[in-house]
């Protein structure tokens, strides 16, 4: 066998979104007869709304699209890639994956495909795996899709978790590149308290522990971010954005407050309109913050996802 070549280096050409057209607000939840309230949600969460898809929307065509705007957004097509890696956990049927269709669909046919399963931490564990593919030359463009149709998975009389929860999709291209442009990953899991979250055998909806996740998110995650810089060889204060898995605004603040962002740092609150969409959270927050502007492109951002397994994985990456 020939000797691997040197590695090469990864970055983000081109982020896409899809938010379905659907919208359901706190007042249209508890309109329907669950004991909650617009205050209750707001206060607790910081949602206020979240996208629903309709019925013809699925993981595979919210995959498509949001893929499809990210190859539009780096200016290339289905015919330039050659790797295509799923995040979700909401596919109806667990066989096959997602990931074939999505390729076809977005007209990359017969390429490498796959799906990954970390469930809210499946977007940078598979943004790690493309990345190191590419840098090991298994690949040279890959488009990394998280998508999830969470509403076909919700028990809409449970108030403890329906609430949280949204539809939605969104993609990363990623492609040789001569700098470093995507860091090590830093990730890891607890599969002891693989209960506290997740659709348990038997049953057919999620089902949550929900303080139980809110402690473990609030004070085991900031460590994660801060090996995530190490493993790049950046600061904090090298950060412009820090992204963190918009599961509750208050996860947010609390990892904001034990890392002490410098004031500089934008922090990305996509979950007000949103929910969280598992898998979709971090890219859609990502892609919202580029392209609205509000961050610009060669800055770095902190991407930071965690969630059902436990899982969690983060990593900095460079601005498209
Ligand atoms: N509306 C009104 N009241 C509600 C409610 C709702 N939607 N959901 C729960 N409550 C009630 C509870 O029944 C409880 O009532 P009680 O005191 O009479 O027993 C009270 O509010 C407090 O419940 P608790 O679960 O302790 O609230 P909380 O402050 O922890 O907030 C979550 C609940 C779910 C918002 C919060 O725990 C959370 O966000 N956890 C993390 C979840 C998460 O991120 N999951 C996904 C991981 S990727």
């Amino acid at each position: 066998m020939r000797a691997a070549t040197s590695l090469r280096h990864s970055r983000i050409v081109g982020l896409g979104e899809h938010r379905p057209a659907g919208t359901l607000t706190n007042d249209d939840i508890s309109a329907r007869g669950l004991d909650t309230s617009d205050e209750w949600i707001r206060t607790r969460t910081g949602i206020v709304s979240r996208h629903v898809a309709a019925s013809d929307e699925t993981v595979v065509s919210m995959g498509i699209d949001a893929a499809a705007k990210a190859l539009a957004a780096a200016g290339l097509t289905g015919a330039d890639v050659d790797l295509v890696i799923l995040a979700t956990c909401t596919m109806r049927n667990p066989i096959p994956g997602g990931a074939a269709r999505i390729a076809t669909g977005m007209g990359a046919a017969g390429v490498g495909a796959f799906d990954v399963n970390a469930a809210c931490g499946g977007f940078c564990y598979a943004l790690s795996i493309a990345s190191d593919a590419i840098r090991a030359g298994s690949a040279t463009r890959a488009v990394v899709v998280g998508s999830e149709k969470l509403t076909d998975w919700l028990d809409w009389t449970d108030r403890g978790t329906c609430i949280l929860f949204g539809d939605g999709a969104a993609a990363a291209v990623v492609e040789v590149s001569d700098e470093p442009g995507i860091g090590p990953v830093a990730w890891g899991s607890d599969g002891d308290a693989y209960a506290s979250v997740g659709v348990p055998e038997g049953d057919w909806a999620i089902r949550m522990d929900g303080p139980a996740v809110f402690r473990w998110a609030t004070t085991q995650l900031a460590p994660v971010a801060h090996r995530a810089c190490e493993l790049a060889g950046v600061e904090l204060a090298d950060i412009r954005a820090f992204v963190p898995h918009q599961a509750n605004n208050r996860i947010v603040d609390a990892l904001a407050r034990a890392l002490k962002l410098p004031d500089h740092v934008v922090v990305a609150r996509d979950i007000a309109t949103t929910g969280n969409t598992s898998a979709a959270s971090v890219p859609l927050a990502f892609a919202s913050l580029v392209n609205t502007g509000e961050v610009s492109s060669g800055d770095l951002a902190l991407l930071l996802a965690f969630g059902a397994g436990l899982t969690y994985a983060g990593q900095v990456v460079r601005i498209p």
